[in-house]
């Protein structure tokens, strides 16, 4: 039996497995480009608010400036290097995309528009669509992946093939058949953990599956303690819409139930101090709502169409009523450790965007950094791996890792996550404590399943918890009650299967 062998398997359809793939295909690289669902279905497509960049045209702004403002907003846990080289390659990886057909906001005169966001000290968000960022640099790139690149839809990584420490492979499950698919490097592009909470402003594919299967596979971890909660998701129901911190970056103001503004006792740039001190004041306050009503009504329909006609759905008319808002997952600092190359510790598997943990976020990522990430991450792997010379996967290892692997895994129908979620929203949340951990442990310790998501997720959750005990400080969006205070020295943590410490380095 014939088994397809590739030079490259991405797995995941968000913006950096995307432009990975067209950067490859266009040198020529034989590439695969699997998604659990259709293409282009992920985190990605819903950031709202935009992509930071230092466009050559923004004279305000500088490299300098936004390194500066990463690592303040990274709390002592920013890598200098890597926050340095994002911000440089961003001039480079916009003019990447509106040559792929991505079509930022402009100004009158076709100049490119640069809103503000949280922590950032110069207007340098880019944005497309209003509040549709994230969707419209997606189908600008699906568009010529269509074209240019083999995709399987509705296909689930099930386990890499990992052997002699390297990794030659995935298993994957179409809902009828598994397959091995050989290839001489895979590229983990899976997205955030979103789906491990209760509350989440991340769609449901967000199950840490990219996490889970580098981690079995013998990959180091990294800070895996470090959620972020967006503060501001619409509070209706129990979904949580994203209502975009750009609203705040244009003026609305936080309230309280007495319809008081509170943001000036927590921290000095009120509104657009770092995110993870936004969501603990609202978690603090309770019933908090944000106050977009003394804006221009026009300006806010064309600006945010989406959250506009969100809000007008659940009978919120955003520019004569005040919107009910609350914390919710959205953004994970944590994951696969990388080099600058996307190179994880397991050689041939590579990890890029959420997924990855290169020290870019540190504790606390500095809104819109995680779009420009993904596309100078994928750049930057797609280049590396140009220079690579990859044996090709002989045809006897593919009868080998048939019989090995195939017999370890089973599927089964999505199962219910909610037991899972309430644990991770009610103990490892904003807030958390040893015994709070203790407790999630021990609840975790409880789940099973043999469906392929809800393995991952308890999996990483277990990590989450492991990783969150073992810092013993408050740093960025990791908040101990019983240990408030920020140890002097920013280390990072680093876990791998088998080792019985989780240890924190630096
Ligand atoms: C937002 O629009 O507030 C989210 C953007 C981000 O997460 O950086």
């Amino acid at each position: 039996m014939k088994h397809p062998t590739y030079s490259t398997i991405i797995i995941g359809s968000g913006i950096s497995g995307l432009y990975a793939a067209l950067k490859l295909a266009n040198a020529s690289h034989n590439v695969l480009l699997v998604t659990k669902s259709r293409l282009g279905e992920s985190n990605s497509r819903y950031a709202q608010g935009g992509m930071t960049a230092v466009v050559g045209t923004n004279s305000s702004d500088s490299v300098q400036l936004h390194v500066a403002d990463t690592l303040k907003a990274g709390a002592g846990l920013s890598e200098f290097n890597t926050v340095k080289f994002v911000s440089e390659q961003s001039d480079a990886v916009v003019r990447g995309l509106l040559e792929f057909g991505v079509e930022f906001d402009r100004g009158e005169n076709g100049e490119l528009v640069y809103t503000l966001e949280g922590a950032h000290s110069v207007n340098r968000v880019l944005h497309a669509g209003g509040d549709a960022t994230g969707r419209k640099i997606e189908e600008a790139l699906c568009k010529i992946v269509r074209e240019r690149v083999e995709v399987r839809e509705q296909t689930t990584a099930v386990e890499l093939l990992v052997e002699d420490d390297e990794c030659r492979g995935v298993v994957i499950f179409d809902g009828e058949n598994y397959e091995t698919v050989c290839a001489s490097s895979v590229i983990l592009a899976t997205g955030g953990i979103g789906q491990l909470y209760k509350y989440t402003t991340n769609p449901a594919g967000a199950t840490g599956d990219g996490i889970a299967l580098a981690y079995r596979a013998g990959a180091v971890l990294q800070d895996m303690e470090f959620v972020q909660f967006h503060p501001t998701a619409l509070a209706v129901g129990d979904t949580r819409f994203l209502i975009s911190e750009a609203v705040r970056g244009e003026g609305a103001k936080l309230v309280n139930a007495d319809k008081e503004e509170f943001m000036h006792k927590y921290h000095p740039q009120k509104e657009l101090a770092p995110r993870d001190i936004v969501t603990r004041a609202i978690f603090n306050e309770g019933e908090v709502y944000l106050d977009a009503t003394h804006l221009n009504s026009e300006k806010l329909k064309k600006r945010f169409p989406n959250i506009y006609k969100k809000c007008i759905e659940e009978g919120i008319d955003m520019s004569k009523d005040l919107i009910p808002v609350a914390p919710a997952a959205h953004y994970f600092m944590g994951g696969i450790k990388t080099n600058l190359n996307g190179e994880t510790s397991v050689k041939g598997l590579f990890a890029i965007g959420e997924t990855a943990s290169n020290g870019l976020h540190g504790a606390n990522r500095l809104a819109s950094n995680s779009i420009l990430e993904c596309v100078v991450c994928a750049n930057a792997v797609a280049e590396h791996l140009m220079s690579c010379h990859f044996e090709l996967v002989s045809e006897s290892y593919h009868e080998h890792v048939k019989g090995e692997t195939l017999k370890q895994v089973q599927g089964d129908v999505r199962a219910d996550y909610s037991g899972l979620q309430d644990i991770m929203w009610e103990h490892v949340g904003v807030l958390r404590s040893e015994e709070s951990l203790t407790t999630a442990a021990h609840e975790l310790e409880k789940l099973h399943s043999d469906d392929y998501e809800l393995r991952n997720m308890i999996d990483v959750a277990k990590i989450i918890v492991r990783a969150a005990l073992a810092r013993k400080e408050s740093r960025g969006a990791h908040f101990r009650t019983d240990y408030p205070e920020l140890s002097e020295e920013g280390l990072h943590s680093v876990i791998q299967e088998g080792c019985h410490a989780d240890r924190i380095l630096r």
